[in-house]
């Protein structure tokens, strides 16, 4: 039986074409015409103005909070249920993060969002501040898992409200929208005051490594690439205002992009055909089940994710899956059960609790072959449960 990765790059002709240009014309390092290319081309995927590529989805997210005024001191509202590189960026501007809980949809809950604010926070001079603390809290980071959306409407409500701004972690979403409802056609990423996506290997479509923060707002994406780029306030003279960061993405990296987001729907269509046919054969199997896609929504099906009784089960299938070749990988640790995060707040967790012990992600490559899909599920039909 031959290996089946749970996530991994689908390269063609084209990506191939595109880098060999970058490289014969010589422009392989952060200047050249694919960077803007792909810029162009993301902004105009999501329907925005502009976007600003760079290194990683992460340097995005640092960027992203420096640029909304989040300062050393201040809390960041987060999600525990997710990948820790969401919350990374909170310490590198030595600010704390918040830990809030998931809903059935693994992203942030957006009651308990609001009790938390409700609860535990006061307004002072049109800013949000902890009860507790006295610290101020300028944003909220709210992750789109696995391809999923967050309740948006309820979410951006709440901001309004309790006045914080939005950084939308839409790295696992790009191509996720509504199809319905207040926000029916907008994308992940493009509902909060700014979005980031990432290109990391195992992203829907991957340029090896990077990153690109969007916005509706030309002025805030203005300042993310004047921070990735050193912050020159002159570029002849070399005169910084401010200290900016090398973060961005290289011409070859952005040729790989280019060519990457031509396929993304087709991606997007392999996907969500390869779920139908997992939900299809893993329907009968008894104590597990596939987790829903939001209502309304089109997701871009980044990962499927399964649900198990308890964690012994789950862990016992991982082992099993790995007999039978098939690789899986349960949901990540929870953010403020890791060592550098003990100490942080959280805020009455139960959700991520329980799904933090269940989740397994299965295959789910936009190179996986319905053989394929059929394999893992044959091979989930013979776990003990
Ligand atoms: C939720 C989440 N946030 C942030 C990141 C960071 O993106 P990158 O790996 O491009 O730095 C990732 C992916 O790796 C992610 O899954």
């Amino acid at each position: 039986m031959a290996f089946i990765p749970l996530s991994v790059p689908n390269m063609a002709e084209k990506e191939q074409e595109y880098v060999l240009d970058a490289v014969s014309t010589g422009w392989v390092s952060s200047v050249g015409p694919y960077v803007e290319r792909f810029e162009k081309g993301i902004a105009s995927y999501i329907n925005t103005p502009n976007a600003v590529a760079c290194q990683s989805g992460t340097a995005g997210l640092h960027l992203s909070l420096i640029a909304l005024g989040a300062e050393a001191g201040d809390l960041i509202m987060v999600p525990t249920l997710t990948f820790i590189a969401a919350v990374n960026p909170v310490r590198y501007i030595s600010a704390d993060p918040v830990f809030l809980d998931c809903d059935d949809s693994l992203c942030i809950d957006p009651k308990k969002l609001r009790s938390f604010c409700e609860e535990c926070c006061y307004i002072k001079d049109g800013a949000l501040f902890h009860k507790d603390t006295d610290r101020r809290i300028p944003v909220l980071v709210v992750v789109h898992v696995f391809g999923n959306m967050a309740d948006m409407p309820e979410i951006l409500k709440i901001a309004e409200e309790f006045h914080f701004k939005v950084l939308e972690d839409a790295t696992e979403a790009l191509g996720t929208k509504y199809l319905e409802g207040p926000l029916n056609g907008c994308m992940a990423g493009t509902m909060g005051h700014l979005g980031v996506y990432s290109f990391n290997g195992n992203k829907i479509i991957t340029t090896g490594g990077g990153g690109m923060v969007v916005s509706q707002n030309a002025e805030l994406l203005q300042k993310i690439k004047y921070l990735s780029t050193q912050a020159k306030n002159d570029e002849l003279y070399f005169i910084h205002h401010e200290i900016g960061y090398n973060y961005r993405m290289t011409n070859v990296q952005a040729a790989i992009g280019v060519a990457q987001l031509e396929r993304l729907e087709t991606f997007i269509a392999t996907k969500k055909e390869n779920y139908k046919l997992y939900k299809e054969l893993l329907e009968d199997i008894p104590n597990i089940s596939i987790m829903p896609v939001v209502e309304g929504v089109r997701s871009n099906y980044w990962m499927y994710s399964v649900c198990f009784e308890n964690s012994k089960v789950r862990d016992d299938a991982i082992k099993e899956l790995d007999k039978d070749k098939i690789q899986t990988r349960p949901v990540w640790g929870l953010i403020h059960e890791q060592n550098p995060y003990i100490n942080n707040i959280t805020h009455n967790l139960e959700k991520a609790n329980f799904y933090g012990s269940r989740i397994l992600n299965i295959p789910c490559s936009s190179g996986l072959t319905i053989d394929d899909v059929k394999t893992v599920s044959a091979s989930m039909h013979k776990l003990q449960l």
